[in-house]
């Protein structure tokens, strides 16, 4: 591999600014092509971020062709995913892409196959996990300060007015949003989605065409419940967009509201109907604990890239995520349980 990181940037639409900022601060990476189906929205990404000499093109594999590259970054649309991904992969790049990996388990499951037959690393971004709350909470999780987890309890309601592609999506919330917040319930709890019930249904008032509300629960690994509720059709008292959690363990309970309020309670001792308790202190923040949202993950992927280890996302364990919010769909549309597989 060359000295910088030699990298094509394909989709230059809104997210793709959420990228090239820190990207402009990091003297590694050089961007060496921008590719996006409309030509108009590559020039002006090379002009917002003074992008010299870059190749501009429409078409991924046309540029693979003209350009030596390491890695693709894709921000393109969830639809066009896999056929970015598969491509840069056959040509031998590696490829961090935006979430969600696919628009389907079967699009997962072929680029999960491209990244392990062409022997490159393929990672999707989850920059909720990236945060310093949720590695605060993580490391106390796993600590078993509160005993083992038995439950999770999270909620979102944001009532949110995008005017784009959203108000005429199906399955907006779950699609588009709770990637994120099941990637996060994965993340926190250690545990893996085993099966779920899930009912979808848009709320009388709603500004969107499909279902924008949602209410789930899961089983996981070791018999762990998490439950999920929530809408972005839902006004006022507005949760955060990392929502609101409860973690019980056999011990203690921990609670988050998605900002920088963590509490952690464990019974002082043993009286009465109910025990009086005690509060817990919460880890500080580490300086190993990777955080920074998109920054923090561009920087993991192309340190693994040039150091051969895989990142914390990568698709081998992201796939489980996504299989949590198809499988949430598939019951939804079948009124029933229905078991998680990836
Ligand atoms: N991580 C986050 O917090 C977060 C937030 C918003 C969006 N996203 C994700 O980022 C991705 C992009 O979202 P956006 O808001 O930038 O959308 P956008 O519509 O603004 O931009 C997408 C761009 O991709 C281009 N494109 C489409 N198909 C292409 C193809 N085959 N090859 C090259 N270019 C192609 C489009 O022309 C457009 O310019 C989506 O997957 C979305 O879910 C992530």
């Amino acid at each position: 591999m060359a000295k910088n990181t030699r990298a094509i940037m394909v989709g230059c639409g809104g997210m793709s600014g959420a990228w090239l900022g820190p990207i402009s601060g990091m003297d590694d990476i050089e961007i060496v092509a921008l590719v996006d189906v409309v030509e108009k929205a590559a020039r002006q990404r090379a002009e917002d971020f003074n992008i010299k000499d870059a190749l501009i093109g429409t078409k991924l594999k046309s540029v693979l062709a003209q350009v030596e590259a390491d890695v693709v970054f894709d921000c393109s649309i969830p639809e066009a995913h896999t056929d970015v991904t598969v491509t840069a992969l056959r040509a031998g790049c590696h490829v961090l892409g935006e979430k969600p990996m696919a628009d389907s388990m079967a699009n997962a499951r072929r680029s999960v196959r491209a990244a392990e037959k062409a022997y490159r690393i393929y990672a999707v971004i989850q920059n909720r996990r990236y945060d310093e709350s949720m590695r605060r909470l993580r490391r106390m999780i796993s600590s078993k300060a509160v005993g083992a987890l038995t439950t999770v309890n999270c909620d979102f309601y944001i009532g949110a007015h995008f005017g784009g592609f959203r108000d005429h999506m199906q399955h907006v919330l779950l699609l588009d949003m709770a990637i994120h917040t099941f990637d996060q319930a994965r993340m926190l709890s250690g545990a893996d989605p085993v099966s779920v019930y899930c009912r979808e249904w848009n709320p009388a008032g709603s500004w969107y065409d499909h279902d924008a509300s949602a209410i789930a629960i899961f089983e996981m690994s070791d018999g762990l419940v998490f439950t999920y509720r929530g809408s972005w059709c839902a006004e006022g008292l507005n949760t955060s967009w990392e929502s609101d959690w409860r973690f019980i363990g056999t011990r203690g309970t921990i609670t988050w509201d998605g900002d920088g309020s963590i509490r952690a309670q464990l019974p002082q001792k043993r009286a009465g109907l109910t025990s009086p308790p005690r509060d817990l202190a919460i880890p500080q923040m580490r300086k190993r604990d990777r955080v920074g949202g998109h920054t923090a993950l561009i920087r993991e992927f192309v340190d693994s890239v040039r150091q051969g280890r895989k990142p914390e996302t990568v698709c081998t364990d992201n796939i489980k995520s996504l299989a949590m919010v198809f499988a949430a769909i598939d019951s939804a549309r079948k009124n029933r349980p229905v078991a998680v597989t990836w």
